[in-house]
């Protein structure tokens, strides 16, 4: 099919729905020099969004941001259009409107009776099959789902989706219009959620199976992910943030659409603090209190009195785990590494076992056994794990003798990987499992995460960093211990593991 050129500078786009999404597209089109017609169903709304659009160049310019000559040349390509008739003029169509697919397909129906033959129309939705869309028309190869992010002029990230029927020159062009637009475009196959909404699976599902269980408190999950992972705000903050009311009805829809997936199960938990009302920041309480825009800070276990004597840690954790074997050093208390029979607390390491399993398989006395999380570098946190026969003095003792290295320590109940570990190891799998079903290139699953949900690292880099081996571990400990398929390790992961070799390592 012949499409428009990206590039012409007599590019036209039309505008369909002009709410948050739309306006944001409209203006960095217009920033990218391309004229753009602004129509919505609501009278006003349009004018309303080119005079938002307007001001809020100005106000960059102001802010020295932008020049006044751009801004000026942008605002003059922005035109509102009272119906879709004036779409005539259009090389393209991007859609805004709401996300019901019924809508969508008689709008799609509907523009098709006006739009030129080589008009491109794309669709902004972020749940919905773009094949299902693009079935209304009578040309299914010139419609694509084009997936921007909010708030559009921040987010840099578009996704390009052709559908089933697409011709693939539809989507080269929305590409290369998409960089004119000053974005960065990856190309994912139409499965649900795309790469990002699917990517970003495993953080608050995972989050929630961690507090179903008891293993902590939702704040200690937060401070972990924050302090031990590099994550800007915990799932718990998060879905503050996002709001329980968008979260939850996401994690179930991606959980239908793929047939009841265990890896993407929502929760209970979701379910009932969104019928309660505790939708997050916008209402004031969610898992925090927010007041005047500021989360409230929640307690911190202080550190115990009483230190230890000695602890004993097995000679084989310090000589197979160089992050503990860092961090034991930093203690200011006796390490004894020969026999546990005088220590006041043993330390095992685990991956992806309980303390139970760990202090059992070391021969060690579980009431005075505590394991410790080496799966990453300690730096500003560490955390531990006791097991149901812990003693509450060798609990303590293990905290202050880790607060002895200047940490902060998290402690939680046993569980078959630590809350980090855990986390982790379903982000690293849902994502080998994208790659794996070919909904993108490796390096654009990274790219999409990073940009898109604001990840330290994509998915393939974290399972790098921490080892494919050593993820492959966890999930497999896990899937042993709780026997659910949830915790399946994806081939993608598996054959990488044992070939030892990258994550982002494609196939010829
Ligand atoms: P919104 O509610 O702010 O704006 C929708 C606009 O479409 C309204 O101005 C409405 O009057 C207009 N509209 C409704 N039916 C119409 C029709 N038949 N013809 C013309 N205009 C019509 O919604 P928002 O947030 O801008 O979302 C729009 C689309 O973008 C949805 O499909 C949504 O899923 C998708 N999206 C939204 C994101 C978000 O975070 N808000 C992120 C990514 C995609």
């Amino acid at each position: 099919m012949h499409v428009f050129d990206p590039n012409s500078p007599a590019l036209t786009l039309g505008v369909c729905g002009t709410g948050a999404m739309g306006r944001g597209i409209a203006q960095i089109a217009a920033q990218g020099g391309v004229r753009v017609l602004l129509q919505d169903a609501k009278a006003g709304a349009a004018q309303a969004a080119r005079d938002a659009i307007a001001a809020m160049l100005k106000t960059l310019a102001e802010k020295g941001k932008l020049t006044t000559e751009h801004v000026e040349a942008a605002v003059a390509k922005l035109e509102v259009v009272e119906s879709t008739s004036a779409f005539a003029a259009c090389d393209v169509v991007i859609e805004a409107i709401v996300e019901i697919l019924e809508v969508k397909k008689k709008l799609f129906a509907e523009l098709e009776t006006i739009v030129r033959d080589d008009c491109v129309l794309a669709s902004n939705t972020s749940s919905l099959s773009v094949t299902a869309i693009a079935a209304a028309c009578k040309k299914p190869a010139r419609v694509a789902g084009y997936h921007f992010f909010n708030p559009v002029p921040v987010m840099k990230l578009v996704e390009v989706v052709p559908g089933m029927l697409t011709d693939p020159a539809v989507c080269e062009a929305l590409t290369v219009l998409a960089r004119r637009m000053g974005r960065t475009p990856v190309t994912t196959k139409d499965t649900p959620g795309f790469i990002v909404n699917h990517a970003g699976r495993g953080f608050g599902t995972e989050a929630f199976r961690i507090l179903g269980e008891g293993i902590t408190e939702f704040y200690e999950i937060d401070r972990i992910m924050r302090d031990q992972a590099g994550f800007k705000l915990g799932p718990c903050e998060l879905m503050d943030l996002t709001g329980i009311d968008v979260s939850h009805p996401v994690m179930e829809s991606i959980y239908r659409q793929y047939y009841e997936e265990p890896r993407y199960k929502p929760s209970i938990i979701g379910q009932q603090r969104k019928d309660a009302g505790l939708l997050g920041r916008k209402t004031g309480r969610g898992f925090y209190n927010h007041t005047g825009g500021k989360q409230e800070e929640l307690p911190i276990r202080p550190v115990p009195a009483a230190k230890p004597a000695s602890v004993f840690i097995p000679q084989a954790v310090l000589a197979e785990n160089a992050h503990l074997a860092d961090f034991f050093g930093k203690l200011t208390v006796k390490i004894v590494t020969g026999s546990a029979s005088s220590a006041d607390v043993c330390f095992v390491s685990a991956l992806g076992q309980d303390c139970t399993t760990a202090a059992l398989a070391a021969g060690l006395d579980p009431t005075r056994t505590v394991a410790i999380d080496g799966l990453m570098p300690i730096k500003a946190r560490v955390t531990l794990m006791t097991n149901p026969l812990t003693s509450a003095a060798a609990r303590d003792f293990a905290h202050a003798a880790c607060a002895s290295a200047g940490v902060q320590v998290s402690l939680i109940h046993d569980s078959a990987g630590f809350v980090a570990q855990r986390i982790l190891a379903m982000i690293v799998n849902i994502g080998c499992e994208i790659v794996q079903q070919r909904i993108c290139a490796p390096a654009d699953l990274d790219l999409a995460v990073t940009l898109g949900l604001g990840y330290p690292l994509g998915p393939l880099a974290f399972g790098d960093a921490l080892g494919p081996k050593r993820v492959l571990t966890i999930l497999e400990n896990m899937q042993a211990f709780y026997g659910d398929p949830r915790y399946r390790p994806s081939p993608w992961l598996k054959r990488r593991a044992m070939l030892g070799v990258s994550l982002l390592t494609g196939e010829a």
